[in-house]
């Protein structure tokens, strides 16, 4: 077993590291106030190849590994979370999927654009009724034989307004159920398209999350992604990937919490001596650490999995769900060993432990990565040791 990062993986996470302190930690706290949206920092994020990092580099892609894209993640999201949603979307959730499954024609028409992050992307899955049961989709793509009409309506839409380009999940044949949903390539400009409002949340506030409504769109059969009915496993497929950017994600805000938490129990004095060298703080420090610790391992592992073309879903689905609950769990214990300074914006706990809650909501509460996990384990799969390559030996 090798825990050393090769010479590419430190230099991304000095690369990543830099990015975050210098062009996004300044105004971060003003950002999350009001509401604004990184546009200047995502821009930079995309010339510095954060935005296309695992895509081919004929395509304007960086070419890079999973595990490589998780450790950049984890940097950014120390830092900015409304900066590192917009990352994982559309790297994990936009581009993976186009390049996995669409044809040549699709990928040298769109991806060179996201992948250098000229153009953002958004996954468009939730629907007002339709959010962990994902085959429930009442968002119609009908097939007028050149065309699909397109009619429905997306919600919690991560760069729903910002967007140009949208990978959008329709049903086409509702009595198929899932097998009749289709995946469209849909274009931010075409005439039917419109966004809501920029929603007011708890957490990752900058980041611009909408509903995005189609009315009579006209999507070419040649924005299609894959074969008829292909839709749903897409999203599946998709997800599985993005679960691994979540969980890193959740990864890097519990280690940003640690930090400053580290850094202040050396700082802040009571009874006479720093506030690590009292039991009561330094048992929260060690615990933080450990549980980090395990959570990277689980990021590490699903991430690697990945990039060796084994089954991954489960252990992406783990990673996901313990990074998740990490984070809530590291960031409420960082604001406690701040005091009352944790709970004011200047110092920045309480922002990681606002965003930390998204990350056991978004692309799968930690009940639906329960759902997929238990599903594993009933049918009796087991984890590690991998002992070879092959499909069935890890999930
Ligand atoms: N890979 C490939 N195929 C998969 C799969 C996977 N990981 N998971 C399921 N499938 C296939 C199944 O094999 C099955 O296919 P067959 O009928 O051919 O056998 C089909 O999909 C249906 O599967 P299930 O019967 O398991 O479907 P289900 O209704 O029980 O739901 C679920 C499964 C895992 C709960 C799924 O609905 C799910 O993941 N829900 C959560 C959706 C989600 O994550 N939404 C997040 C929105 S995106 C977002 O948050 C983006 C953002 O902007 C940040």
């Amino acid at each position: 077993m090798n825990f050393v990062l090769t010479e590419e993986q430190i230099m991304i996470r000095n690369a990543a590291r830099d990015f975050a302190q210098n062009e996004c930690k300044p105004g971060v706290i003003e950002r999350d106030s009001h509401m604004t949206h990184a546009t200047e920092q995502i821009k930079t994020m995309g010339e510095l190849g954060f935005m296309g990092m695992m895509v081919d580099p004929q395509y304007g892609g960086s070419g890079m590994d999973t595990i490589s894209y998780a450790i950049a993640m984890e940097e950014i999201s120390k830092v900015d979370n409304s900066v590192s949603v917009c990352m994982s979307v559309q790297n994990s959730l936009v581009l993976y999927g186009i390049e996995a499954y669409g044809n040549e024609e699709q990928k040298a028409k769109y991806i060179p654009d996201l992948a250098t992050g000229k153009t953002i992307g958004a996954f468009c899955l939730s629907e007002p009724e339709a959010g962990s049961d994902a085959t429930s989709q009442s968002t119609i793509a009908e097939d007028k034989g050149d065309y699909y009409l397109l009619n429905g309506t997306k919600n919690w839409i991560t760069n729903g307004k910002k967007a140009g380009t949208y990978v959008v999940i329709a049903q086409t044949y509702p009595e198929k159920r899932h097998k009749g949903i289709n995946v469209f390539i849909v274009e931010a400009g075409w005439e039917g398209v419109t966004t809501g409002i920029k929603e007011d949340k708890l957490g990752i506030r900058s980041s611009d999350t909408s509903s995005v409504m189609f009315a009579d769109v006209k999507v070419p059969k040649a924005n299609r992604i894959g074969p008829d009915g292909f839709g749903f496993k897409y999203a599946m497929k998709t997800l599985d990937g993005g679960r691994i950017g979540i969980a890193a994600q959740a990864l890097g805000i519990a280690a940003g919490a640690y930090e400053l938490a580290l850094a202040y129990s050396h700082e802040r004095k009571t009874f006479g001596k720093p506030i690590n060298q009292h039991q009561a703080i330094a048992f929260k420090l060690a615990d933080m650490q450990t549980k980090i610790e395990a959570a990277r391992m689980l990021v590490y592992r699903a991430a690697w999995l990945k990039d060796q073309g084994m089954d991954y879903a489960t252990a992406a689905a783990m990673a996901k769900l313990y990074a998740s609950e990490v984070a809530m769990e590291v960031t409420v214990e960082a604001v406690q060993v701040h005091g009352g300074y944790g709970f004011v914006k200047e110092y920045h706990v309480e922002r990681l432990m606002r965003d930390a809650k998204i990350t056991q909501i978004y692309e799968g509460t930690s009940e639906i990565q329960r759902m997929v996990i238990s599903r594993s384990a009933i049918k009796g799969k087991t984890y590690l040791p991998i002992e070879a390559k092959s499909e069935e030996a890890p999930v």
